[in-house]
């Protein structure tokens, strides 16, 4: 017998001996501004094969990161009313954008559901790879412009020094798939040249967007392999997985859990696009097309 198949027969044991709270069978819900979330989703899927995950793609209203912060705070309400409709045991902001505007807000107004978001995880591995770094933040000129990842790194290690680019193309960039290659690199250093040869060159890059993970290697070559580069997704899926555990709503263990993708616009470009991001193959079928 497998071990994840050991455990959930134990779990189930103790639960129905009354010794440990019963396994909550409810989705995890996740939404992002579209496919972005997908690398928050799969370090998700890995942590927790046995939950069940529902991701929402606001794939309409795309991009968030150059709208008003008024704007992505109705967007991000209107996505989380959405999967409540679904019964979900917990919400995951899976989007750099809506978890700077709209994190706050949503603990608030949708209490006791827990609602966590990746900004401060991606602080926290920052700081775990780099202590008292020289950090740069490459995000969303909506991110950038709250300044969200210079509070949560100041929380966490007052030795941190943080600036914050705003870098639009390369969420098109990620979106076209050009991970590597000449153009790729050419659009990377565009932006990344002039810190790297400042005296103010960074130690420590920090993903801020949800879809820079997929540009990783073009970013590492051409920053080369001293500086740290890090991204919210597997601490994110770690502090899901840890409030699940300690809010006693975790699934059974030993079990497969499903995947519900959910997009209000375009199956088609989602399936082509978000395989890219969650790394493996999706058919157009697979994805719901709802009206938020
Ligand atoms: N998901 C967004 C983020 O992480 C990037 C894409 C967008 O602008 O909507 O900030």
């Amino acid at each position: 017998m497998r071990a994840d198949a050991r455990c959930g027969k134990m779990a189930r044991f103790l639960a129905s001996a009354g010794i440990m709270p019963r396994p909550d069978q409810r989705p995890v819900g996740v939404f992002d501004s579209g496919v972005g979330g997908l690398t928050v989703l799969k370090a998700m899927r890995e942590a927790m094969p046995h939950e069940d995950l529902l991701y929402l793609g606001d794939t309409a209203r795309l991009p968030y990161g150059t709208k008003s912060a008024a704007s992505v705070l109705r967007y991000a309400h209107r996505a989380a009313e959405h999967l409540i409709g679904y019964d979900i045991k917990m919400l995951v902001i899976a989007c750099n954008t809506a978890s700077a505007v709209a994190l706050d807000d949503l603990q608030r107004d949708l209490a006791p559901l827990p609602v966590v978001g990746v900004v401060k995880p991606g602080a926290r591995a920052a700081v775990a790879a780099r202590p008292a770094a020289r950090h740069l933040v490459l995000a969303t000129e909506a991110t950038v412009r709250l300044g969200a990842y210079s509070r949560a790194l100041a929380e966490i290690d007052e030795h941190a020094e943080v600036s914050e680019m705003a870098c639009e193309m390369l969420v098109a960039q990620a979106e076209e798939g050009w991970t590597e290659g000449a153009v790729a690199e050419a659009i990377v250093r565009a932006y990344l040249d002039p810190v790297l040869g400042s005296a103010a060159k960074p130690d420590s890059l920090i993903l801020g967007c949800t879809h820079f993970p997929i540009l990783r290697g073009v970013i590492r070559s051409v920053v080369g392999a001293d500086m740290s580069i890090v991204d919210s997704a597997v601490t994110t899926a770690s502090l899901v997985q840890e409030r699940l555990r300690s809010g006693g709503i975790g699934g059974a263990a030993g079990r497969t859990g499903s995947l519900r993708l959910l997009a209000t616009d375009g199956g088609r470009r989602f399936a082509q696009v978000g395989g890219t991001f969650l790394g493996e193959p999706l058919s157009t079928e697979a994805v719901e097309i709802v009206d938020i």
